[in-house]
């Protein structure tokens, strides 16, 4: 039985973006370079990521906003009881840190059922950066755990109604990102890979799936989720149905038949609006509502105040970067927690909770005790500002350097391969 929490957050008459107006989003947005007094200072949502702390966004405030559930110590040690081994390091850190109903999906695993994962990513520029990898890599580790088929979608119509792109360069993008995704090792007769602007041309299934998400969700209920306004072209208002549509297990009826299967979508937390609604919208249509697994962002050199942006060269590391560029923009950019001067360093130590480097560490150095040995020796002002850099810069390099290796591997006949409509196999 829903209790009333679950009732006002929910319901997408009560859902407004980041629980505000559009009017109060925008003095919020405004405020993002004053001082940091309350939560307003955080915007949120699928197009903005600001902050005015330099520690980056309120996690916890943003879990009660968005009103989804904490990943506790109890769930993850339900998580672990359930798949017999110990949690990705992503979520054990708490970079994979809010959910909606993880507990449903686990109980289904403990029944012997099945579920599947859905995941994207909006081709904006051809190039990703380390940033994007970390959905994929969860994405990667809970297939290996479960053994469960995954969709990945593509939304080159989004970038295209958001963006200035043209649509055959966002087919293009989409597929130069798409060869990034499976270089990270999909197994291809588990992974289904589909751009919306060409799959659903193929598959009408699709589509009448989003005529009947359409049909659910009025005007007033989009502004309000998602902060459009009258003079947002109508593209952008009906989106929104397609970002859900691959939720519904009907959407792909070379996979799942008419099998209403559960969904676990792993995601970054400001992907949030789109699936408030469609878990509005799933029960209405008859289907079980996905369930989600939220992460923080991934900061941008420059600090927390905002996340890594493939359109902004200096604020990220690219998968296509060389070592010496990899060096130099963590060197030159990374912001530091450390103080002004190495005695002042020594004597008073260095903060983590800032440091870019220290925060790329927490994302890809999986030994956790060398991880803690780095921030106690920082924080004590032992280890130095340019000491952490290092070691981020030789944590990440080899993490680039592997991935360009396996990128060279994936040909276009390779990549069609995940692109082809076909029944994926998968336990039982
Ligand atoms: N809108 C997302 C982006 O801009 C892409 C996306 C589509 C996605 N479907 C998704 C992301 C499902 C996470 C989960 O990157």
């Amino acid at each position: 039985m829903a209790d009333t929490k679950e009732i006002v957050v929910e319901g997408v008459e009560a859902l407004t973006l980041n629980g505000k107006t559009e009017e109060a989003k925008e003095a919020a947005a405004a405020t993002t370079t004053g001082a940091a007094t309350d939560d307003d200072v955080d915007v949120v949502d699928p197009w903005t990521v600001t902050s005015a702390n330099d520690g980056g966004v309120d996690y916890e405030k943003l879990i009660k906003r968005f009103g989804s559930s904490k990943i506790d110590d109890e769930l993850i040690a339900r998580f672990e009881k359930i798949t017999g081994k110990p949690v990705h390091h992503l979520i054990k850190r708490g970079l994979f840190f809010s959910h909606r109903d993880l507990h449903s999906i686990l109980t289904l695993k403990e029944q012997g059922k099945s579920f599947y994962l859905y995941t994207g990513r909006g081709p904006s520029s051809g190039s990703l950066h380390v940033g994007h990898l970390v959905p994929f890599f969860i994405t990667k580790w809970l297939q290996d755990t479960f053994d469960v088929p995954l969709v990945i979608q593509l939304t080159d119509d989004e970038k295209v109604l958001w963006k200035d792109l043209k649509i055959e360069d966002a087919i293009k993008m989409g597929r130069e990102n798409a060869k990034d995704i499976v270089a990270l090792g999909f197994d291809v007769n588990k992974t289904f890979i589909f751009n919306n602007l060409e799959f659903m041309g193929k598959c009408p299934a699709m589509y009448q799936n989003i005529i009947r998400i359409q049909r659910c969700v009025t005007f007033n209920q989009v502004k309000g989720i998602f902060g459009f306004g009258d003079s947002d072209i109508i593209g952008k208002i009906g989106f929104p149905a397609a970002q859900a549509a691959p939720a519904l297990s009907s959407t792909f009826p070379f996979i799942f038949g008419n099998r209403k299967t559960a969904c676990l979508i792993p995601c970054a937390i400001d992907q949030d609006p789109y699936f408030r609604m469609t878990r509005d919208v799933a029960p209405r249509l008859g289907f079980p509502k996905c369930a989600l697994l939220h992460s923080t962002f991934f900061p941008a050199l420059q600090g927390a105040k905002t996340k890594m942006s493939a359109s902004d060269q200096n604020s990220a590391v690219f998968l296509t970067d060389t070592p010496k560029q990899i060096k130099n923009k963590i060197n030159k950019y990374a912001f530091s927690g450390g103080r002004t001067t190495v005695e002042e360093h020594r004597e008073f130590g260095g903060n983590t909770e800032v440091d870019v480097a220290y925060q790329l560490l927490r994302f890809f150095l999986e030994d956790d005790a060398k991880l803690e040995e780095v921030r106690i020796a920082y924080t004590k002002g032992e280890m130095l500002t340019g000491e952490i850099k290092k070691l981020a810069v030789e944590t990440l390099t080899p993490i680039v350097e592997q991935h360009q290796a396996a990128r060279k591997l994936v040909t276009d006949e390779v990549l069609d391969k995940y692109y082809e409509i076909r029944p994926l196999k998968f336990g039982s």
